[in-house]
Order: structure tokens, then C-alpha cells, then sequence
């Protein structure tokens, strides 16, 4: 039952939990009035500290969707956040007027905090470099779907592997899948944390693989995770400069993966991927954008005990 549980990453959910979300975000794609209304009367908060496009609309269409309605935020400069006031205190006022709050902060552990100050559930919407639990059920429900099973795969990820926290998120819940591999593809200066690696991966014996090279790796990916170089979380332009073009997917790179690969993109997308890879039916990123409404219904359903 996850009626009146936070979402701060995805350890708090088990496996079973996660399914029946999958399930029902299959019956709701399948469906279109499955649980219309269900949420009539029931408010979301969404309080975006930072920028989205994807998360903060699909979770007020998915309120939407299911009969709900939704206040918030889109940036901090139009919150009290400017005069001063602290996060323990704008939580206790959302939670006091939304039944559900879902949040985006610059800071890694916001989330944690929020869910201590607050009366209803939080749902972390990426707390900076750490976690972004709900792109991660938006990932493993494309996978499911595309790939038919979420077990016995090997997982390439690729791009800025140490601030990008939706890798850090995927990486945690993969781990508790049977027969997962993963590969690691950055720069060196972009290597994954060592929580995610020794921390998790190892005790948790997930076999994985670090190296530079997209091209040696492609041909043994069932899915290739594409990322952006995280600019806002770099210290200095130079660097980011440097290192933002490290890999590009591009049609020649393609032709060296196996047919039934699928390339997925949390979005927004820079210059990692061609645009000519889109026509390519592997691309399967804007599917996954659609799926994470879908999986948001479910979730804030779920959460608010509507089903
Ligand atoms: C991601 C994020 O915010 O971490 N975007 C998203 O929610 N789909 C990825 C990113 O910004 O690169």
C-alpha cells in the first residue's frame, strides 16, 4: 500500500510496489476513463525550484487527468524562497493547503528534509545531483514495455554519470533486479559517485564495467541511457565546455549496436543525440516521456489511496 508514503528515492519503494504501479499505468494507457475523477476534490502542490519541462507538466496533467487540480510554483524567484524563508517552513504552509506535494530543489537531501516538515506525502521531483526517483518508474515501466521484462539486461550509461541524478536513480533500482549488468560510458571527470558504485553495486554484487568509450561497449547494450552534461552543476564554464560534446549518438555509431538496443533519454536532450537518430525505431526516448505521465497517474493515485 503506498496511500500517504513519500517518494524521496527509489529504495523506498520495493520491487513488488513498483510493479503494481506498472500495472497500472498499462491499464491506464490502455484505458483512457480508468480512474478519470478518481481524484476529484484532491489537490497537488508543485513547487519547482529549478527548471523542468517534463516532470512538472506530466505530473499537473496526470493530477489533471485524473480529476484533481494543482498549485505551485514553475521558479523560486516567484516563492518566498526569496525573502529568506526556509524550506522546513514553505513545506509546512504546501502541505497544509495540497493533499500531495511534488518538489524540485538545487540541493541533494530537500527532499528528505521536506518529507520530515511535511503532513502529506512528498514526492522528489530531483534533489540536484542525487536522486530523481519518478524518472526512474518512467524508465523502468519503457523498459518493461519495450523490452518485456526488466530483468537479465545489460544497461549502458552514458554522459555526465556524476551529477546526473537520474543515472544515480536507475542505477539504485536496477540493482535490485536479477541477471543486470551494467556499463558505465563517461569521461573520467564524469565517472558515477563511488556511493553508487562501492556503496550499492558491489554489496549489492551487481556485476558493472567503467570505460570511455561508446563504441568498444554499444554492440553489448539491451539499453543505452543517454544523458546530458549537467552544466548548471558544474563549477566552472571552462570545464563544462570541455567536456559537454565528450559523446555524440549518431547514426554511424548506431549501425554498431544490435537491433533490438533501445537508446532511451531522460530529456532535455543537447547535442548527445542526433537528430537523425530519431527516424531510427531503436530511439525510443519520447515514448518513455509519454510513459512517465502514465506512471504518474498511477503514482499519485496510489499515494493519495484513490485506488
Ligand atoms: C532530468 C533531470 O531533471 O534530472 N530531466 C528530467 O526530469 N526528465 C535530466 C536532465 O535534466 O538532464
Amino acid at each position: 500500500m503506498l496511500k500517504g508514503r513519500h517518494l524521496v528515492e527509489p529504495g523506498d519503494f520495493t520491487i513488488p510496489e513498483m510493479e503494481t504501479l506498472f500495472s497500472l499505468a498499462e491499464k491506464i494507457e490502455a484505458e483512457e476513463s480508468y480512474l478519470r475523477e478518481s481524484c476529484r476534490g484532491k489537490l497537488l502542490a508543485t513547487l519547482f525550484f529549478e527548471p523542468s519541462t517534463r516532470t512538472r507538466l506530466s505530473f499537473e496533467a496526470a493530477m489533471m487527468r485524473l480529476g484533481g487540480n494543482f498549485l505551485g510554483f514553475a521558479e523560486p524567484g516567484s516563492s518566498s524562497a526569496v525573502k529568506g524563508e526556509s524550506l522546513a517552513d514553505t513545506i509546512r504552509m504546501a502541505a497544509s493547503y495540497a493533499d500531495v506535494i511534488v518538489m524540485r530543489n538545487p540541493k541533494e537531501g530537500a527532499a528528505l528534509l521536506a518529507s520530515r516538515y511535511s503532513t502529506s506525502p512528498v514526492i522528489n521531483a530531483g534533489d540536484g545531483g542525487h536522486h530523481h526517483p519518478t524518472q526512474t518508474l518512467t524508465d523502468l515501466l519503457t523498459i518493461k514495455r519495450l523490452r518485456h521484462s526488466i530483468a537479465n539486461l545489460t544497461v549502458g550509461f552514458c554522459g555526465d554519470l556524476k551529477f546526473g541524478r537520474t543515472v544515480h536513480s536507475l542505477a539504485k533500482a536496477l540493482s535490485q533486479y536479477p541477471g543486470i549488468t551494467l556499463i558505465f560510458i563517461s569521461p573520467p571527470e564524469l565517472n558515477v559517485p563511488s556511493y553508487i558504485t562501492e556503496g550499492i553495486l558491489k554489496k549489492a554484487g551487481v556485476p558493472y564495467c567503467e570505460t570511455d568509450s561508446l563504441e568498444k561497449v554499444i554492440g553489448n547494450l539491451d539499453v543505452l541511457y543517454m544523458t546530458r552534461v549537467q552544466r548548471e552543476r558544474f563549477f566552472n564554464e571552462e570545464d563544462y565546455i570541455r567536456l559537454k560534446d565528450s559523446y555524440i549518438l549518431d547514426g554511424e555509431k548506431m549501425k554498431l549496436a544490435g537491433q533490438d538496443m533501445i537508446v532511451l533519454h531522460p530529456l532535455p536532450r543537447v547535442n548527445e543525440i542526433a537528430v537523425e537518430v530519431d527516424e531510427d525505431s531503436r530511439a525510443s526516448y519520447f515514448k518513455q516521456a509519454k510513459y512517465g505521465m502514465y506512471v504518474r497517474m498511477a503514482l499519485l493515485a496510489s499515494i493519495l489511496g484513490v485506488v
